[in-house]
């Protein structure tokens, strides 16, 4: 019998998708610091502790990871990438075991280029895919975002599998992030080749950048499910070029979307407003839900959504977004969102934390800009 050549040879080897069950939840410090020099090992270290006092390990938050502007400019005479030493002068190996030792994951950034994105000119791990592998295995990297930029045009799947391989052969469990940018469509190649592929541009913090990204995201639900899931980038939560509703809209979405949860803000300065949002357990038990259902929207009509995500339980979360810049009111019925006929049913609002029973109608009256989000099941 000929194999197929589209299907792995039996000994290739394959990624474990249990190490991303749901999808991964963390810090990064790019949508705060970019390449600032407040990005060093203080501010890891604080993230880290901060993680552990917050509350934010308690509820599912694991992953410290840091981003661009790590390393030198300059590879060292064995061609290694060497950590900066003003921002981490006591290397990278001492800082992931720090954030070991306080319970958590470490991960780091390259690109799957000669240079990283930084204007600076980094080395990126074009053709050095195995040596730098195999440094980051021995910092005990849990972690890696591989970047996109400096590729020379390079095939995509070819330069992102061949990173996977690397990282397989340390033996190291490593969770890969390919930060393609959805460039060559992720979502129809990626699943096996990375736990999680960015689906859209870089995010910025306005509204008008947050509603471009979910329109891109909320179309590809088909293609995320356990250990392969789609990114619409990290963050901005707290960030402060948004507002409060957008925020909570922000992090609404993604937690219906079953995006990563990778917090972008300094969290050593952070508000009490932030943490409200960051450490809202209901909808985070709606994004890391074990059947990993990207919820969807199932009506979209002149700027007013309905996201449905059906959970673990046989209930349903839903969303009801409103992007117009003016207020408005969503309803659907639990019937359009797909639960079976019941006499009553329970509607839990996963931001008021309260509940409501109901003959089967679901609405909000939302500002502009606002999410709903609330949790339905037959009683
Ligand atoms: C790209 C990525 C960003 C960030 C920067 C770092 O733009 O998409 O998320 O990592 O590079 O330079």
């Amino acid at each position: 019998m000929t194999r197929e050549m589209t299907e792995p040879a039996a000994d290739s080897p394959t990624l474990d998708l249990s190490l991303a069950p749901t999808p991964p939840m963390g810090w990064n410090n790019w949508n705060t610091t970019h390449d600032r020099p407040e990005f060093n090992e203080e501010m890891v270290l604080a993230t880290a502790d901060f993680f552990v006092s917050s509350g934010l390990a308690d509820v599912g938050y694991q992953y410290i990871n840091i981003d661009d502007c790590w390393a030198l400019p300059d590879r060292n005479s064995h061609g290694d990438l060497v950590p900066d030493p003003v921002r981490f002068p006591n290397g990278i190996k001492a800082v992931a075991d720090y954030v070991h030792s306080k319970g958590l994951k470490f991960g780091i950034y390259t690109s799957a280029g000669v240079h990283t994105c930084s204007p600076i000119g980094f080395p990126g791990a074009l053709d050095y895919e195995e040596q730098d592998a195999a440094l980051f295995a021995s910092y005990d990297v849990d972690y890696l975002k591989y970047d996109n930029c400096h590729n020379e045009g390079r095939d995509a799947v070819e330069r992102y599998t061949k990173m996977r391989d690397a990282l397989l052969a340390t033996g190291r469990p490593i969770v890969y992030s390919i930060c393609e940018w959805g460039q060559n469509k992720p979502w129809t190649w990626a699943k096996g080749v990375g736990h999680l592929w960015r689906t859209t541009g870089d995010i910025s913090d306005t509204w008008e950048s947050l509603l471009e990204l979910t329109k891109l995201n909320m179309a590809l639900a088909e293609y995320a499910g356990p250990g392969h899931w789609n990114d619409p980038d990290m963050l901005e939560v707290g960030n402060g070029g948004m507002t409060d509703v957008e925020y909570h809209t922000h992090f609404s979405l993604w937690a219906i979307m079953a995006a990563p949860l990778l917090i972008g803000s300094d969290l050593r300065t952070v508000t009490p407003a932030t943490m409200e949002i960051l450490l809202n357990t209901e909808l985070i038990e709606v994004d890391q839900d074990p059947l990993g259902i990207q919820g969807a929207p199932i009506r979209s009509e002149g700027g007013l959504h309905v996201f449905v995500k059906p959970l673990v339980d046989g209930s349903r979360a839903i969303a009801l977004f409103n992007e117009n810049d003016g207020p408005a009111e969503i309803s659907t019925t639990a019937a359009e969102i797909g639960l079976e006929s019941a006499s009553s049913y329970l509607v839990r609002d996963l931001w008021a934390h309260t509940v409501q029973e109901s003959s089967g109608a679901v609405s909000a009256d939302l500002p502009a800009h606002a999410t709903a989000v609330f949790r339905v099941a037959a009683s």
